[in-house]
């Protein structure tokens, strides 16, 4: 793709932030875009192009994928769109994620080096580039040593298939030992994890993560940030016909927990956020919603869904928002969602960061 490229759009960040990813040198926009259930699954065609490139234009130069997405779907469509649109390679950070494979061969998913080779392969063929920028572990494999799999991707890195490698939902204690391996071999580790971060899924990135980000730099490039739409208000009334708790199966016990107490609860929160929005600061709640996840210190990205350019539109009014959250309104989210996690136990000893600052 890179030599005889014929370039079409300049990039141009416009406002967008970039924070480095991780301990790595790589920049990535503050809000980047992903594929699961919307690109190459249920929007194809033309309206693809429209929102990839409503994303280029606002800034957006980071596109996040997976082998399994849509059945490798999303890939085919993320690459024929950045081609058909003559986006530049260097311009763009490109991530794609392995595990869950397309076939069901007993090699055709996994961390294993063959299913990280292949995937890899695979997944740079679909999306039609030399190379993706990040490689994902899209879940981690306790039926692989993981001195297997930090070689594998260590080698996927030495090729220039890629040029860093991540985790995805790993386990704290899953990520401190691909350092250790990775230490110890005198190989890379992993440079962020993506996680779900949402105002209802604090748990890990907030807690779990901790002496992660501290010890090793760790970024986080963070996924469902809307909770697939709920944190919108689109579900407070009942689930609008065409959305994606009304078309997807996998979120039918989503669907009759909103009728269930603790759902009832989210959606009480999701009202509340929605007037504290629109009365202090004259917006959404999704743009509030976003803007929250990226005011967090350990995010480096906030990885944006979306069915149409409008929507992605006003998701980013999250970046009108987010130098607008002061320490007074920070805590006025805090006492309506009143979910903080309660920060790790140090016996009375500051936190120093991996500087030794506190
Ligand atoms: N690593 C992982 O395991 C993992 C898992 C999940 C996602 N991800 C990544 O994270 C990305 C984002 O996740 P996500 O799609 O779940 O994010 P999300 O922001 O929580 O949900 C996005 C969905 O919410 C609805 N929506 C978004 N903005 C809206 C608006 N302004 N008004 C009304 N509805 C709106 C749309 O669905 P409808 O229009 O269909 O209702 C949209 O597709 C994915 O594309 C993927 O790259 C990674």
């Amino acid at each position: 793709m890179s030599s005889q490229q014929v370039v079409l759009h300049e990039f141009d960040p416009k406002d967008m932030p970039f924070r480095r990813l991780g301990p790595s040198g790589l920049r990535v926009p503050v809000f980047s875009l992903g594929g699961w259930l919307t690109l190459g699954g249920s929007v194809v065609g033309d309206p693809v192009k429209d929102i990839i490139k409503t994303a280029f234009d606002a800034g957006i130069n980071m596109f996040d994928t997976a082998e399994a997405y849509a059945a490798g779907k999303s890939e085919l469509e993320m690459g024929r769109v950045i081609k058909e649109l003559g986006l530049r390679r260097t311009d763009l950070v490109i991530t794609t994620k392995l595990f869950w494979g397309l076939r069901k061969g007993p090699n055709d998913s996994g961390l294993s080096r063959k299913h990280i080779i292949e995937g890899t392969q695979e997944s740079l063929a679909r999306l039609g580039v030399d190379y993706v920028d990040v490689i994902f572990a899209h879940r981690s494999d306790n039926t692989v040593s993981m001195e297997e799999t930090v070689r594998a991707f260590n080698y996927i890195i030495e090729k220039g298939w890629a040029f860093y490698w991540a985790t995805s939902e790993w386990s704290a204690r899953e990520i401190e030992e691909a350092f250790h391996v990775a230490n110890k071999l005198n190989l890379m580790g992993p440079i962020a994890e993506q996680c779900q971060h949402n105002m209802f899924h604090r748990e890990r990135p907030e807690k779990e993560y901790d002496p992660l980000y501290r010890k090793y730099g760790l970024g986080t490039t963070t996924w469902s940030s809307l909770a697939s739409g709920l944190l919108t208000g689109k579900y407070n009334d009942g689930i609008p016909e065409g959305s994606r708790f009304a078309t997807t199966a996998m979120f039918k016990s989503t669907v009759e927990s909103l009728q269930k107490e603790e759902g009832l609860e989210k959606i009480r929160k999701v009202k509340e956020l929605t007037k504290l929005a629109a009365d202090e600061l004259q917006t959404t709640p999704a743009a509030l919603a976003l803007a929250w996840v990226a005011k967090n210190p350990n995010t480096s990205t906030v990885i944006l869904g979306a069915t149409s350019p409008e929507q992605l539109t006003e998701n980013l009014k999250a970046l009108e928002v987010l130098p607008r959250l002061t320490d007074e309104i920070m805590e006025k989210i805090e006492a309506i969602l009143d979910n903080k996690p309660p920060p790790p136990t140090n016996y009375g000893r500051p936190p120093l960061d991996r500087l030794g600052r506190l």
